[in-house]
């Protein structure tokens, strides 16, 4: 929205520094907010680093890295930090209760044309914005990890948000350089955590019932069907061989894939266990510190390169 200059981001965590950064390098006044004071000084510090490394990747020039910094302020108090903002994106963990309390103060200190917008990954927008007094300008503004080099948001509109917050929002994000898109039901997962956890949980099923190891699962992927997605999503493939050809295979494969609601026994296994990942250095594979180093720094000078060109 054009009249937007100031943006508040509560929580300074992964998400909430990303998200800062996003509107800071477009020119916007943004102050981030957390409890955590030594937390918000390390927050500059991973900002100052993501955008040195994308300037050296061609994204973003040196000096600006230092503007884009100074138009960061920080705040340990939520007053503070919302004063002047047009637009507040909440980024404090997934938790429906703290989500809550944290939209009824928001609610009752920001003007009633302040957007209210929630980083939440699955909860219900609805959910959230029960105890505020004006739900009609709370929204779910769904960031991917990192939020400063995946360009995708997704935009979620609560059963009580106006459509003209969903549209003020969808104009800012554009604007700030991101692909907004509209989620038109407030449903569980979105839209990319529906399509992102199906695949999941066919995947552990795989494992699970031995018709292939974790690694030949994630080659299936990375060497064969993978490759098309940055190119070609789901329904734009179905019709490119036909829905003739999608329903034959449906009719035949449907009923063979995993559809269980519960998590999958060798999951919770996995975690009792504590095989938790690369935190504990075993997770569906081993992974050593500096296999796992490998891994993110890959992503990483993947994601450099495929927003950068
Ligand atoms: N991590 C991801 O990949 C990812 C991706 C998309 C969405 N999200 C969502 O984004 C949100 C934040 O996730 P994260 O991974 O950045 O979490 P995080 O734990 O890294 O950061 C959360 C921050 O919020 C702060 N905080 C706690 N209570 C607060 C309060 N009352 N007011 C202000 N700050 C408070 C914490 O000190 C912490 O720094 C969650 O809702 C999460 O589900 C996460």
């Amino acid at each position: 929205m054009s009249g937007i200059n100031k943006i508040a981001v509560i929580g300074a965590g992964l998400m909430g520094h990303g998200i800062a950064q996003i509107f800071a390098s477009q020119g916007y006044c943004v102050t981030l907010m957390d409890l955590d004071a030594p937390l918000l000084l390390s927050a500059l510090g991973r900002i100052r680093a993501n955008l040195t490394l994308m300037s050296h990747h061609g994204m973003g020039k040196p000096d600006q890295v230092e503007a884009a910094l100074s138009r960061i302020t920080t705040a340990v108090e939520l007053k503070a930090a919302v004063a002047g903002a047009g637009f507040v994106v909440e980024a404090a963990p997934e938790n429906l209760e703290l989500k809550q309390n944290i939209f009824q103060e928001l609610d009752a200190l920001c003007p009633r044309e302040t957007l209210l917008a929630t980083n939440t990954s699955v909860i219900s927008i609805t959910e959230i914005a029960v105890k505020a007094r004006h739900p009609e300008r709370i929204l779910g503004t769904h960031f991917w990890n990192p939020p400063y080099l995946i360009p995708l948001v997704e935009v979620i509109r609560g059963r009580a948000t106006d459509a003209a917050a969903v549209d003020q929002t969808c104009e800012l994000l554009e604007k700030a350089g991101k692909h907004p898109v509209r989620v038109n039901r407030d449903v569980p997962g979105f839209v990319g955590n529906r399509l992102q956890h199906a695949l999941w949980r066919e995947a552990i099923s795989i494992v699970e019932h031995g018709i292939a190891d974790a690694a030949t699962v994630d080659a299936c992927v990375k060497f064969g069907f993978g490759l098309r997605l940055p190119v070609l999503g789901p329904m734009e493939n179905m019709d490119m061989v036909g829905t003739d050809l999608t329903l034959a295979i449906h009719d035949y494969i449907l009923k063979h894939l995993e559809d269980s609601p519960e998590p999958s026994p060798l999951l919770k296994e996995k975690v009792r266990q504590g095989d938790l990942g690369f935190k504990s250095g075993r997770g569906f594979q081993q992974w050593p510190a500096e296999d796992a180093e490998k891994s993110r720094k890959r992503l990483q000078e993947y994601l450099l390169k495929a927003i950068g060109s």
